[in-house]
């Protein structure tokens, strides 16, 4: 009988007696690995973990068994944690390099490597610091690709469902007249004129970013966009790519994109960009740092052509954004959206009261009052106006329209949501404000002329 064959047989034996004994099952997971047994390892380190689940060398063993079986994103997140909560055995930096190295991070590959050395000699490698030069070498000029690109792409795309073709266009947006200027240069005016751009060599398309608070239309602007060229939108929440399953976030992002090419011209909205927010050496957050290197790749278009796709990106939290989101080719144009002066309420409430059962409403009073109100707000406002005539509808039996009136009790009520992201905008402004990119929010506040 082999050697290994008792060891572990026995080992099972003694579990049989004890089976919740955390040091035999420890022993038996590491046994196994020592075998080769990497999913039986895998397998009783989790178990292992189900006893004490804060054990970091469980941790770091299930991390290896799990690079073992080629499951590298899962191996990935239990290093990142373990890293988050100070855990800095020699190993872990190896096997954070073997990572970074199945990921083709090969700069990461290589300094992870030298950590571990430099904590402990007997892990070097030599083979294995060769294979990492030989490879930054190599891709001196490559940009990180997805893991899984060489996958054969499902032919309709996983997601046309996702498209739409909004009917609403700029004369449903109150005011924002310097958003729509950006949005006419950089794809309306193109896509009229397709003969000039190209003879001077310009695309039609790119990247705008959208900043700003809540409910002030960044969203609306952007789906209306789409329907003011005939295009077709495609809206994407970023917490939804990063919910999908990680190692598919990738694929997955690059199958919106294909599906914005495939379908152009076309507004491709992602919200919440933020999300992607951690700053790309920050190893904790290597979910974060795969996509935003894949989406980075995605939107310069240097591998593929992104001609007639409007990137629009939205977010509260600019101040959050990798600035390699920032540079010439990407969300080159950062606009703040700003709450709506007194002519976009006035505006934005004619909108809303379009078609709606109203009375005589003079919409020049109710925006003089609403200073500081979002379009959200404005929204919220018809709408509880609204509700208050209903039980003077039922009593009466009949649609009892809005006046001014009604708008006015409700507007002098309510508490405009922009003030805390202001204040919020006001200290980045202020005190981090590197190359003037929140200039607008100054002179929003009046606090630069
Ligand atoms: N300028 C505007 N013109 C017309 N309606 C507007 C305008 N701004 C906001 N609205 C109305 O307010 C609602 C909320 O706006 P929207 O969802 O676009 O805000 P947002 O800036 O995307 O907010 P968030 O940051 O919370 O995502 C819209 O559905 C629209 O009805
Ligand atoms: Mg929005």
């Amino acid at each position: 009988m082999p050697d290994y064959n008792s060891e572990i047989l026995q080992l099972q034996a003694a579990l049989q007696y004890s089976p919740n004994n955390l040091p035999l099952l420890h022993l038996l997971a590491n046994t196994y690995f020592k075998y080769q047994f990497y999913t039986e390892a895998e397998a009783t380190y989790k178990e292992a973990l189900l006893i004490d689940p804060q054990n970091k060398e469980l941790k770091l063993g299930l991390a290896h068994a799990f690079y073992a079986c080629n499951k590298t994103d899962a191996a990935h997140i239990v290093v990142e944690e373990l890293l988050a909560h100070q855990y800095t055995a020699p190993s872990l930096y190896m096997l954070l390099a073997r990572l970074c190295f199945a990921e083709k991070d090969y700069k990461n590959a290589k300094e992870n490597y030298e950590i571990a050395v430099s904590k402990d000699k007997f892990l070097a490698d030599n083979d294995f610091l060769v294979e990492i030069n030989h490879a930054i070498n190599q891709n001196k000029l490559a940009v990180p690709m997805s893991h899984n690109a060489d996958e054969v792409e499902d032919e309709d795309g996983f997601f046309t469902e996702i498209l739409e073709k909004p009917n609403i266009n700029f004369s449903d947006v109150g005011g924002m007249e310097n958003v729509k200027e950006e949005i006419a240069l950089k794809i309306i005016h193109p896509l009229r004129n397709p003969d000039i751009y190209k003879a001077f060599g310009k695309k039609i398309g790119g990247g705008i970013l959208l900043y700003g608070p809540p409910g002030c239309g960044k969203t609306h602007l952007a789906r209306a966009t789409a329907g003011e060229i005939n295009a077709a939108f495609i809206a994407v929440g970023i917490n939804d790519v990063l919910d999908m399953w990680m190692g598919n976030s990738e694929k997955n992002l690059h199958e919106i994109f294909d599906t914005a090419r495939t379908n152009a011209p076309c507004v491709l909205f992602f919200d919440e960009v933020d999300a992607l927010g951690a700053s790309r050496s920050d190893m904790r957050n290597a979910t974060n740092r795969f996509l935003i290197n894949q989406f980075l790749d995605e939107l310069d278009g240097v591998k593929y052509n992104n001609d007639g796709i409007l990137v629009l990106g939205a977010t509260n939290s600019p101040w959050y954004l990798d600035t390699a989101f920032k540079r010439p080719g990407r969300f080159d144009r950062l606009i703040f959206v700003a709450p709506p002066d007194k002519i976009a309420r006035e505006k934005i409430l004619d909108i809303l009261l379009a078609e709606k059962p109203i009375d005589k409403v003079d919409t020049k009073i109710i925006a003089q009052m609403t200073e500081g109100f979002s379009g959200a707000d404005l929204k919220a406002v018809v709408d509880l106006a609204i509700e208050s005539k209903i039980p003077e509808s039922i009593r009466q039996n009949r649609l009892v329209p809005l006046n001014t009136n009604d708008l006015r009790q409700v507007s002098a009520q309510y508490k405009p949501t922009t003030r805390e992201w202001l204040q919020t905008a006001r200290n980045y402004a202020l005190y981090s404000n590197e190359s003037g990119s929140y200039n607008d929010i100054l002179t929003y506040l009046n606090l630069k002329k």
